[in-house]
């Protein structure tokens, strides 16, 4: 938690379950992933945290944005960015989302199929294009399993019929997961790109750029590579790969640029206990999966908690958000302690949540209220 934060949540303490976002500290990750791939042009990844003072920081820090949505698009544009700082990364996409985004001015464009291709060439004419392969994604705390990304081979073939249909055959993507705690996913997707790009200028096709996409994780429980040891990694595979003939790099950082950023408040609402002599307590906080946390799906993402009575005696809880549905369980099995003094009423403060919270609440599951966000 920043000092920015920890003073507000301090001096104002506002109502809680609310996100509190230290937009100084997303600056600052921009500058130490900049600083650690000084090559790379960052495209901000707004499905991880779209708030406007985000947004509007990022373009006066010069940063692309890749955009999942027209919705997205059309939000960084209402922040200040250029169409041309824009890429619509979404690989699925309406024909309709496509033209609109275009008309806008957005000529960088993803596809990993050739139904998706020949929307491009009909609603984008002329557009940058980037095909995605399939790499793996072992290392990744939040996976993003196959349905993103075509086979190595079929991206050759749409490369080369990209240029058929008039596009601009740019360059090939990839994301390793999100959350990717091993620097060598990304050193394998990327020895998988040079072969491509071989195997393209072959067959006349010379690709200029490679997105590594996103996946830089920030500290929630455990222990992360620093970014510094990741953009080594990178470096080295991209030498490896492409020798002195480095393509233009694209980075496409979600939650490493909003995640430890952003702190949510939120209060016990019960201790209580299955059985006298269970050991296990549930809490149950005024946060829970449909408020926002639905990275705990599978106990995948494990946010780190502060109470007012850390360094007092723990035992072992689960943790519960405050709907009436089941599946609102956030930790059951993944050896949660917390302070056996904690009671209703406590406020807790669940670390490193800037990223992939807000725009997951529900609109109103049980009658609680979307997430409060604050911007300072
Ligand atoms: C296409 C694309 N780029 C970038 C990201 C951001 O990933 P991360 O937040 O892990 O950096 C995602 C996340 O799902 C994505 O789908």
């Amino acid at each position: 938690m920043t000092p920015k934060v920890s003073r507000f949540l301090h001096d104002v303490a506002p109502a809680t379950p609310c996100l509190v976002v230290d937009v100084d500290r997303v600056a600052e990750n921009y500058a130490r992933l900049k600083a650690a791939l000084p090559l790379a042009r960052i495209y901000y990844a707004v499905k991880a945290n779209p708030a406007a003072p985000i947004l509007s920081r990022l373009v006066d820090l010069d940063s692309c944005f890749d955009a999942a949505s027209l919705e997205e698009v059309n939000l960084c544009l209402a922040n200040g960015a250029r169409p041309e700082a824009i890429s619509f990364g979404n690989t699925v996409k309406k024909e309709s989302a496509i033209k609109a985004a275009y008309d806008a001015g957005v000529r960088m464009f993803a596809f990993d199929s050739e139904p998706e291709l020949r929307k491009l060439a009909r609603s984008a004419p002329g557009s940058k294009v980037y095909c995605r392969i399939l790499v793996g994604n072992v290392g990744a705390e939040w996976p993003l399993s196959k349905k993103f990304g075509c086979e190595v081979e079929m991206a050759r073939e749409l490369m080369v019929l990209a240029g058929e249909l008039g596009l601009d055959p740019f360059g090939i993507s990839f994301h390793v997961g999100s959350q990717q705690t091993r620097t060598d996913a990304y050193e394998a997707a990327i020895a998988k790109v040079g072969l491509l790009f071989t195997d393209l200028k072959n067959a006349g096709v010379n690709l200029r750029m490679i997105n590594i996409g996103g996946g830089y994780p920030v500290r929630y429980r455990s222990e992360v590579p620093e970014i510094g040891a990741i953009g080594d990694a990178i470096m080295g595979a991209m030498v490896e790969a492409f020798g002195n003939a480095l393509p233009e790099m694209v980075v496409e950082p979600g939650r490493f640029i909003v995640g430890d950023a952003g702190v949510v408040s939120s209060e016990v609402v019960l201790v209580s206990q299955k059985g006298k002599d269970d050991p296990v307590r549930w809490v149950y906080l005024d946060i829970g999966r449909f408020g926002g946390l639905a990275e705990t799906e599978g106990e995948a993402i494990k946010y780190a908690f502060r109470t007012p009575h850390d360094g007092g005696a723990e035992g072992p809880v689960t943790i519960a958000g405050p709907t009436c549905d089941s599946t609102d369980t956030l930790y059951e099995k993944s050896n949660y302690r917390l302070p056996l003094a904690l009671d209703s009423g406590d406020r807790v403060e669940l670390l490193a949540t800037g990223a992939y919270v807000t725009t997951y609440a529900s609109q109103g599951f049980n009658g609680f209220a979307p997430l409060a966000e604050h911007y300072i």
